[in-house]
């Protein structure tokens, strides 16, 4: 599947559920940390069911890897059953999972029975009070015990994603470079995104990851990693030669990567999204509903890939004006 702009569209992110266990502050709305936040109903989320036959749509199609987000995917109820369903489609090899680590703990041995080896788990600060302030949740044990548990368990790769905002984490980002040092881990700083209606995201509270890198560099050198295929967006380094693990800078705002994207997302609605930051989005539940064949998912497919637009302005229109995407990252998936 190729768009417009020649790029070849090889990746699905779905996101599975709206529904989190935590309230980031830079995910959530005042009106959600406050609770009351209008969440979608089950039958507006596409079943297990539904998802599967996408998928295997998709994959007839080219897509080869595909990435569970939420919401926080583990709350999601049958979750494991789904992934297993999902492990046994032909043509897939690479599943991975997006997961806040609150309850990964408990189910890692079955992931990885499943044949789910790589996750990113969000981690954005080693102060248990800290991730108590930025998630609106005391979990940091639950997620410590999580990155040790898929360490141990042979998780490869473990990326920890860390959300830096100047003023409220941005003194533990040398910490969280030694970390890469010690565990073999891809600790990865993402530039503070002006997503949803984050009401905490400003010029002065977001870092570009130039400044973030050179902050690490009186550390030791950063030293380029090449990127496999399937590495995404980030740029790769190890900091000195003998890290245990990597650091990745993934910079929406600074560098961005449309150029190189290979997307495509599905919202926990049900909604093909070509672009995070677009807010254009093609139904595919009511095809599902409607007009259930392979044909019609297919064409829906190819219509939403065909919307991908070549690139995003944020940048530009963050320093005017601020948040312009509407979208919500729970519902939409990170
Ligand atoms: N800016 C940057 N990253 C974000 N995420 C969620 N909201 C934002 C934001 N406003 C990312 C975090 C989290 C993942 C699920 O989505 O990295 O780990
Ligand atoms: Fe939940 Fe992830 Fe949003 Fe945090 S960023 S509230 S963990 S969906």
């Amino acid at each position: 599947m190729t768009d417009l702009f020649s790029r070849s569209i090889s990746y699905l992110r779905l996101s599975l559920t709206d529904r989190c266990n935590l309230r980031c502050i830079y995910c959530v709305t005042e009106d959600e940390s406050s609770g009351c936040l209008i969440k979608l109903k089950q039958e507006e989320l596409l079943t297990y069911e539904e998802l599967l036959w996408v998928v295997r749509v998709a994959v007839a199609m080219g897509i080869t890897k595909v990435r569970l987000t939420g919401g926080e995917p583990l709350v999601r109820r049958g979750v494991l059953g789904f992934i297993r369903e999902l492990m046994r489609i032909e043509g897939l090899g690479d599943v991975r999972i997006t997961t806040n680590g609150v309850l990964l703990a408990d189910c890692a041995k079955e992931l990885l029975e499943a044949g789910v080896n790589k996750v990113n788990i969000s981690l954005d600060s080693l102060k248990p009070e800290r991730v108590r302030d930025i998630t609106g949740v005391d979990c940091f044990d639950a997620v410590w015990r999580a990155i040790e548990t898929v360490l141990k368990l042979g998780f490869a790769p473990v990326k920890l994603n860390m959300v830096v905002m100047r003023h409220i984490n941005d003194d533990e980002i040398l910490d969280f470079a030694r970390m890469s040092q010690r565990l073999p881990l891809q600790v990865r700083f993402i530039e503070f995104m002006p997503i949803g209606v984050s009401s905490r995201w400003n010029v002065d509270t977001y870092i570009s990851s130039d400044e973030i890198m050179e902050r690490i560099s009186a550390l030791g050198e950063l030293i380029p990693i090449q990127k496999g295929q399937n590495d995404g967006p980030a740029r790769v380094f190890r900091l000195g030669h003998d890290s245990a693990g990597s650091l990745g800078f993934i910079s929406p705002l600074s560098h961005h990567f449309c150029d190189r994207c290979n997307r495509l997302r599905l919202t926990s609605a049900g909604s093909l999204r070509s672009c995070l930051l677009h807010d254009a989005e093609v139904d595919l539940r009511s095809v599902l509903r409607n007009q259930p064949t392979d044909e019609a998912i297919r064409a829906t497919l190819i219509e939403a890939i065909r919307n991908k637009p070549r690139g995003h302005q944020l940048q530009e229109r963050m320093l005017r004006s601020g948040s312009d995407c509407h979208g919500r990252m729970s519902r939409i998936g990170g």
